[in-house]
Order: C-alpha cells, then sequence, then structure tokens
C-alpha cells in the first residue's frame, strides 16, 4: 500500500504545504479566487506544456492544486510551498537550482524545466482528506 492520506482542513487559501509521497515531497495548496482567475486567464495553446486548470484538478475543486514538488528539469524541490512568498514571478513555485518558474497551476513558464509539475493520481475521500496514489 503506497497511498497517503493527507489532512487539507487547516490549508487556508494562499498556502501550500509539503507531503510526502513515495518518498517524494508533494504540494498541496488551496488557490485563491485571485491565483484561480490568474490560471483562467491564461492561454492554454500558448504554453510551454498545455494544460488547463481544470485539466490539473477535480471538477468543483479547483482551489485544490496538488503536484509533485519535483522541477522537471532535474528533479530540485522547488520553493513556494512553505517558504512564504518565494513563488516567483509567475506566482506559484520557483526553482532556485537553474531559476525555472511556475504559474499558479504549476505550470512551467520560464526557466529550463521541459514540463509542468506532475500531477499525482489522487481522490479526495472526503472534504477534508486526499488519498494520494
Ligand atoms: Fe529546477 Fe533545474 S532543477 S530549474
Amino acid at each position: 500500500e503506497s497511498s497517503t492520506e493527507i489532512d487539507i482542513s487547516a490549508i487556508q487559501p494562499g498556502q501550500a504545504i509539503k507531503a510526502v509521497f513515495r518518498k517524494q515531497p508533494v504540494f498541496i495548496r488551496n488557490l485563491t479566487k485571485e491565483e484561480i482567475a490568474s490560471a483562467e486567464k491564461v492561454d492554454v495553446s500558448s504554453l510551454r506544456d498545455p494544460q488547463s486548470l481544470e485539466e490539473r484538478t477535480k471538477e468543483g475543486k479547483t482551489n485544490w492544486l496538488i503536484t509533485m514538488g519535483v522541477c522537471t528539469h532535474l528533479g530540485c524541490v522547488p520553493l513556494g510551498a512553505g517558504e512564504g512568498e518565494v513563488k516567483g514571478e509567475f506566482g506559484g513555485y520557483f526553482c532556485p537550482c537553474h531559476g525555472s518558474s511556475y504559474d499558479t497551476a504549476a505550470r512551467i513558464r520560464k526557466g529550463p524545466a521541459p514540463k509542468n509539475l506532475e500531477v499525482p493520481p489522487y481522490e479526495f475521500a472526503s472534504d477534508t482528506v486526499v488519498k494520494i496514489g
């Protein structure tokens, strides 16, 4: 059994936490309305790895952004989950190793990373518990 259950009830809008899934960091983020709007206004076809916020979240729960905390360049752990305002210029995550910036849907926007932060398999076990894996 390699799944992980995480209580998300204390994560306020605008906050992100780090958890562990398969020995790797996973980021769980409760997006604000502004962060959702920022992600939704982007022309998806203009993206390096074209995906909408809706494709990266569950229906009716687009505020919960759950991704691996592993940069798709060379695997560093990006900043922005638990480091306060260190989110990079696109408001999501910033990888300090070689300067990849991810947006509020954790999509790659600038820097060498080729892909968006990976969304792991997960489901909501309840309104306050997410089961990853
Ligand atoms: Fe993240 Fe290189 S490992 S930018």
